[in-house]
């Protein structure tokens, strides 16, 4: 399974995945790691462990560079481990169905355009919510609506704070990104 992975900052996600390829836990190959940032700490991480990278500068031929890079890579999926910028209706549909996102929320609830990082966590706490979470979905034109692959709950303490709930949730992130790559190693191999 060819992955490529879009990143914008740190990339835990992205190291997870790393992580789990060198351990034989998961049967796939980083072709690219591409980020919209070019000090996001991923790029480093990818450098590491040999996997190529490119710097693709926010702004709206973002998509269309992209596509042109990634079609000649044999990608499978595209897994968005973190990425902010919002790729083109026209990229998402040509890439229908083979596009991950992971989100820090038990979508639907908590997503769509502006909710991404600590201002979702400061919802969830400023709402009184007793549980989150995090979703592994596909994406589609509509931000944070596409079809769930994996999500996992954990519960919102009257103690956390946004800073407390992201380091809770982004456990989860690392867990259920390797479940939902998993499931669709195994669907490619059927
Ligand atoms: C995660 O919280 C993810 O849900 C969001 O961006 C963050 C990326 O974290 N989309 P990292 O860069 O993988 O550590």
């Amino acid at each position: 399974m060819n992955l490529a992975v879009l990143v914008s900052g740190g990339g835990t996600n992205l190291q997870t995945i790393i992580d789990h390829i060198a351990t034989n836990h998961l049967r796939a190959n980083i072709r690219l790691v591409v980020s919209d940032n070019a000090d996001a700490f991923a790029l480093e991480r990818a450098t590491k462990a040999g996997i190529p990278t490119l710097y693709i500068p926010k702004g709206e031929s973002l998509s269309d560079t992209l596509y042109e890079k990634l079609k000649s890579l044999s990608i499978d999926f595209i897994v968005l481990a973190g990425f902010l910028s919002i790729l083109s209706s026209d990229f998402c549909s040509k890439w229908n169905g083979k596009i991950l996102n992971i989100h820090p929320s038990l979508l639907p609830k908590y997503g769509g355009k502006g909710m991404y990082g600590n201002r979702v966590h400061q919802a969830v706490i400023a709402n009184k919510e007793t549980e989150s979470g995090a979703t592994v979905h596909f994406v589609t034109q509509e931000i944070d609506k596409g079809q769930i692959i994996t999500q996992k709950s954990c519960p919102v303490l009257p103690t956390d704070t946004p800073s407390t709930l992201a380091e809770k949730v982004h456990k989860i992130e690392h867990q259920i990104l390797i479940e939902a790559l998993q499931k669709l190693e195994i669907f490619l191999t059927k």
